[in-house]
């Protein structure tokens, strides 16, 4: 099967058989289990670590802390960096869950049992806890950030008076949108083993972009990138969790550098609640200014969102109204709170996705107060060129996505009226979908051997999206072969090397290397059977000219050359193409939902996701991308969140008992993936664009605006529960 053929994802059984290999199943001679000890306290420091118990315990082999831990070579500052100090360096305890000590035993029994007999003594200072979200408060202690590199955008934006615009508007919307932090919960937690001979350190982690860990590790001890291998066949979910360093990474890496044996850490489900990222609190303050047709003159965007005392971690969700609409004006404003707080992170479809809960909610404001259907408002406000910066779009098919969406879903025939089913009310709502598009250079090589099979070989990583599906179709439609016999080796970096798991980039980076290599072995392959490469075509197992009735064999053409394989390279730049273009996926999202007043319960009944996001490389993968993302918006809307207490200064849930996830028995069947027909020829060779987050995003505000079609109730702070919706 080649492009644009629903082929099933070729790694499914080996994971559901447990075939597959992740990094908690490896072992290597003579290693050691490593569990970490976490602050109790939120703010403070350690003041004495007692060890001897926990050594006593029948294999415990060391407790390291900040005592006897070797130092950095190098100040972590910034990426690949997830903040910019590492624990058990020095006593202090920068937020609860820090790790403070990490146990190592011959068995993970034992590790375990000795971290709980490690005892610590802190000296706590009091926090600063995060204020309640609410808008006068946190405008007051909102700082403006520093560039401390996790940020990558102008914290402030303006075109035209903004202000102005808005004083003079016909019509004016304004409202305060909050959402909790929220964590990450791959089925697999982050976990690494690291290994060192002499110098030269190996590493098996689960990430999102073994190049980061190669990197920033390579930093850490002062060596070149090329002493430290990591390698990363299978990560279970990521969702933005893996893609930067975590402190495990390094210190296990430091770790089996200090007792010279390999170390491996799998952290637990509260390791995942106490040192690693989350998407944090957001609260957005939004004001709309139209015309009496509902046309934009004025946009603002105040957002706020937590970060920890280190580093200034910015979720720019500004981005949504700096792209979406066509507005003659605009002001955005980037800020942070500061708290004793984990370091946020990425989650997926960040940015424009916790833009969207605000500025579709707001634009669903204003159709109602304006009377104007909200398709039409937003049709009414369509970006034809970039509103920001003017610059074209390398493609844009929002307005068929728009209809073909609301054909698909009955939206012009909807009944206006909420309708009433037994104890159910049934609401309609609708939003925009955005998402930015994130290229990074990414390099391939393709072997063809003379059996007609080949092998792909980039250092990117599969994160479970179908990564190891789609690079043999892409392939396979150059060298006219089944997909299957053509296989893919990733996840190392002494493989070409490729971009990271995130961004919802591989398919336009590795996508479009993978394309290079496999035209850069057809023309080979063609030069040796005498023919023109630029003419060349392969189609069942044979090379000939385009139009040609038969063409030679891949076995004769190599016999006849004397080669027994044929290796191509590939590569893709992203500042080799669409200079000039602004890039975004697009799309729209509408929702039927049920709402039982007396009860407050929610119930998601059907959705039609309709996007627009380049050409479309394998139906079946693109099309469980955009529904996993359109669940994980459900889950925004109606079940996540991360309750922080603010008397013990942490999150409260420590494992996945006391988070509210979708499971199946929340998702309807009635849910419709469309894709309209698209390419996109200047985002990359491969026409396509980024699926994995975009279905994510106008999800949230698609159900507000059904429940506030439902029952009138206008809901700004997620997710939507029942007590908020309770007659
Ligand atoms: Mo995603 S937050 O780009 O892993």
């Amino acid at each position: 099967m080649s492009i644009g053929e629903p082929l099933p994802r070729i790694d499914g059984s080996i994971k559901v058989t447990g075939a597959a290999r992740y990094t908690a199943d490896l072992r290597v001679p003579n290693m050691l289990h490593a569990v970490f000890v976490t602050a109790i306290i939120p703010a403070g420091r350690v003041t004495s670590v007692d060890k001897r118990e926990a050594l006593a315990e029948p294999g415990v082999v060391r407790v390291l802390t900040h005592d006897d831990m070797p130092r950095s070579k190098v100040a972590i500052a910034g990426p690949p960096f997830a903040h910019s100090f590492l624990p058990l360096q020095d006593d202090e305890v920068r937020h609860e869950g820090q790790p403070v000590a990490l146990v190592l035993a011959e068995t993970l029994e034992a590790a375990e049992a000795g971290a709980k007999k490690v005892s610590i003594r802190y000296e706590a200072r009091t926090p600063k806890t995060p204020v309640a979200p609410l808008w006068p408060e946190l405008d007051r202690i909102a700082l403006t950030p520093k560039n401390t590199g996790y940020f990558f955008l102008e914290p402030e934006f303006a075109k035209g008076d903004a202000n102005e615009e808005l004083r003079l508007a016909k019509t004016r919307v304004e409202g305060v949108y909050s959402q909790p932090s929220r964590h990450h919960n791959p089925m697999e937690p982050s976990a690494v083993l690291a290994q060192w001979e002499g110098d030269a350190l190996t590493v098996y982690a689960s990430t999102q972009h073994v190049y980061a860990v190669q990197r920033g590790l390579a930093a850490l001890f002062g060596i070149s990138s090329d002493r430290v291998r990591v390698i990363s066949k299978h990560t279970g979910g990521a969702f933005g969790v893996k893609g930067l360093i975590w402190p495990q990474e390094a210190l296990a890496a430091l770790a089996a550098k200090t007792v010279g044996r390999p170390v491996r850490v799998v952290l637990s489900r509260a390791n995942m609640y106490s040192f690693l990222g989350y998407q944090p609190r957001i609260v957005q303050k939004m004001a709309l200014g139209a015309d009496d047709r509902g046309v934009l003159a004025a946009v603002t965007h105040d957002v706020v969102n937590l970060t920890s005392m280190t580093d200034d971690f910015i979720e720019f969700a500004t981005e949504a109204s700096k792209s979406l609409y066509a507005t003659r004006s605009m002001y955005l404003r980037q800020r942070a709170e500061r708290a004793h707080v984990p370091m946020p992170t990425a989650m997926r479809a960040p940015v424009e996705g916790p833009g969207l809960w605000a500025l579709e909610s707001a634009m669903d404001e204003l159709a109602v107060d304006l009377g104007v259907d909200p398709l039409d408002l937003r049709l009414a406000n369509y970006a034809e060129s970039d509103p920001a910066t003017g610059a074209p779009w390398s493609s844009k098919k929002l307005r068929e996505a728009y209809e073909e969406g609301a054909r698909l879903f009955g939206w012009r025939d909807r009944p206006r009226a909420p309708r009433r089913e037994g104890d159910w009310i049934i609401g309609h709502g609708m939003a925009s979908c955005l998402m930015g598009t994130f290229r990074f250079p990414s390099r391939a090589q393709l072997t063809l051997r003379r059996d007609g099979t080949a092998v792909i070989a980039t250092g990117t990583q599969d994160i479970g999206t179908g990564t190891l599906t789609i690079f043999p179709q892409i392939a396979a439609d150059v060298l006219g072969l089944p997909s299957g016999n053509i296989a893919l080796e990733l996840g190392d970096t002494n493989l070409p090397e490729a971009g990271p798991a995130y961004g919802s980039s591989s398919t336009m980076g590795v996508g479009a290397a993978v394309l290079a290599a496999a035209q850069d072995v057809r023309s080979k392959l063609a030069r040796l059977a005498n023919l023109a490469p630029k003419e060349a075509v392969m189609t069942g197992g044979r090379i000939g000219l385009a139009g040609a009735a038969y063409g030679l064999p891949i076995a004769d053409v190599m016999d006849h050359a004397g080669e027994t394989e044929v290796i191509g390279t590939g590569a893709f730049d992203p500042a080799q193409h669409g200079a000039g273009y602004s890039m975004r996926t697009f799309g729209a999202v509408f929702v039927e939902v049920g709402v039982d007043p007396e009860l407050g319960l929610l119930r998601l009944r059907r959705v039609v996701g309709s996007y627009s996001a380049g050409r479309i490389i394998n139906p079946r993968t693109a099309r469980a991308q955009l529904l996993g993302g359109i669940i994980w918006g459900w889950g925004m809307a109606a079940m996540e969140q991360s309750a922080f207490d603010v008397s013990l200064g942490r999150f409260l849930a420590k494992n996945l008992a006391g988070v509210a996830i979708p499971v199946n028995a929340d998702i309807p069947p009635d849910i419709t993936v469309h894709f309209v027909a698209e390419t996109d020829d200047k985002a990359s060779p491969i026409g396509g664009k980024g699926v994995g987050e975009l279905g994510a995003t106008g999800v949230a505000a698609a159900v507000a605006n059904a429940v506030f079609h439902a029952t009138g109730k206008r809901i700004r702070d997620l997710p939507i529960t029942p007590d908020k919706l309770v007659v």
